[in-house]
């Protein structure tokens, strides 16, 4: 065996290296990863360094949406075995605080999340991982949809945190991977009408592919008169805000019918933005937020083995291990046309 990471060695600089392969202790697995998708949040830190306080310091492995196969395991393991596909959560979390304890684990402060500083990601062959935040894929669920649990979670998530439930209308503002996993999450959930939002045609036209209602380019369309005209005036049951931006998310009171809720999920560059709380009171809205997710890496895993939900339609690219420099340079320099590219490991 050996093993190599990917780092990143400044800004937009990566670099392969042979690292030792690491020795799981007695509660943790040796996993050989198969895939890892291209998050986001990782081509911001590999194109700025930062996001927030989370500040990039020296060396830095990216990566945090991953699977592969269990090749070692430690003594007190007791729920996989050598040979095991797994898709690994990215957050592992003290355990011990309120959070934890109430089971919102992932409102953790002490958490420790792949890929996020001063943590290192699983862009490598080999990484040892908490066999309880290692879950186990059936026969059928290849590590490459494995690779996609982790941003389907945060749409299962948002979906729950919205109450999504069987006839619901839904508007969905972005198309990127999250607003898109939150409409495939909508409709396992029994959403009847799911109208995406988008600036981008490719992203709307596969939006469409993957079950979309009726779409809306707010570019050449006021989001707030077509939302009315397809609702008949009376607005959505619950408004996801996915797309991040100012504009957006001072949409989302307008949108919704009478008692109805917004999920913000999207991160403005902006903390502090001009709302109209008179629609919120006036309607008796609910403002709900999503941080990543809890409990639902199985639930995932389920309804992609099941087929109540396809994630491979996602995919649009896939690089070699090797290439993964020109990985992140092809997603920052081809944004609108890559909705998820993964590496193979
Ligand atoms: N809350 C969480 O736990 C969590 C988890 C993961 C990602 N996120 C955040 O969710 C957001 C979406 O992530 P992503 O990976 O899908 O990003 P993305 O950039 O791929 O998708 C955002 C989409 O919004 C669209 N958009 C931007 N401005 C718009 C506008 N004015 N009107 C309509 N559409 C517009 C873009 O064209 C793009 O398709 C990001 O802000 C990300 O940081 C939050
Ligand atoms: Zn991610
Ligand atoms: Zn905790």
């Amino acid at each position: 065996m050996h093993n190599r990471a990917a780092y990143m060695t400044s800004l937009k600089e990566m670099e392969i290296r042979e690292i030792k392969v690491p020795t799981p202790t007695e509660d943790q697995v040796l996993i050989k990863l198969d895939y890892v998708g291209i998050c986001g949040s990782d081509v911001h830190y590999y194109e700025h360094g930062k996001i927030g306080s989370f500040i990039v310091n020296g060396d830095f492995i990216l990566g945090h949406e991953c699977a592969g196969t269990v090749v070692e395991v430690g003594h007190s393991v007791k729920n996989l075995k050598v040979g095991d596909k797994v898709a690994l959560e990215p957050g592992s979390t003290c355990g011990q605080c309120e959070y934890c304890k109430g089971g919102k684990y992932n409102l953790c402060p002490d958490v420790e999340f792949l890929a996020t500083p001063p943590y290192d990601g699983c862009l490598m062959n080999y990484i040892v991982y908490p066999g309880n935040m290692a879950f186990k894929l059936p026969d059928h669920v290849s590590t490459k949809e494995g690779a996609l649990v982790e941003p389907l979670a945060v749409g299962l998530h948002a979906a729950t945190q919205g109450g999504v439930k069987l006839g619901d209308t839904v508007v969905v503002l972005g198309a990127g991977c999250i607003g898109l996993m939150t409409l495939l999450a909508c409709k396992a959930f029994g959403a009847i009408e799911v109208i995406v939002v988008d600036v981008i045609e490719k992203r709307l036209e596969f939006a469409k592919k993957l079950g979309a209602s009726f779409v809306i380019n707010a570019k050449h369309e006021d989001i707030r008169s077509r939302v009315e005209e397809l609702t008949g005036g009376r607005g959505v049951d619950i408004v996801f805000e996915t797309a991040g931006s100012e504009f957006t998310i001072q949409q989302t009171p307008y949108l919704i019918r009478r008692g109805g809720s917004i999920v913000l999920v999207g991160f403005a560059p902006k903390d502090i933005i001009e709302y109209d709380f008179m629609q919120i009171l006036m309607k008796e809205a609910e403002i709900k937020s999503v941080f990543r997710y809890r409990n639902l890496y199985p639930a995932a895993i389920g309804a992609i083995a099941d087929g109540k939900i396809d994630v491979k339609g996602m995919i649009t690219h896939e690089f070699n291990f090797e290439d993964s420099k020109k990985a992140f340079d092809f997603v920052i320099e081809n944004k609108n046309d890559v909705v998820k590219a993964l590496i193979k490991i």
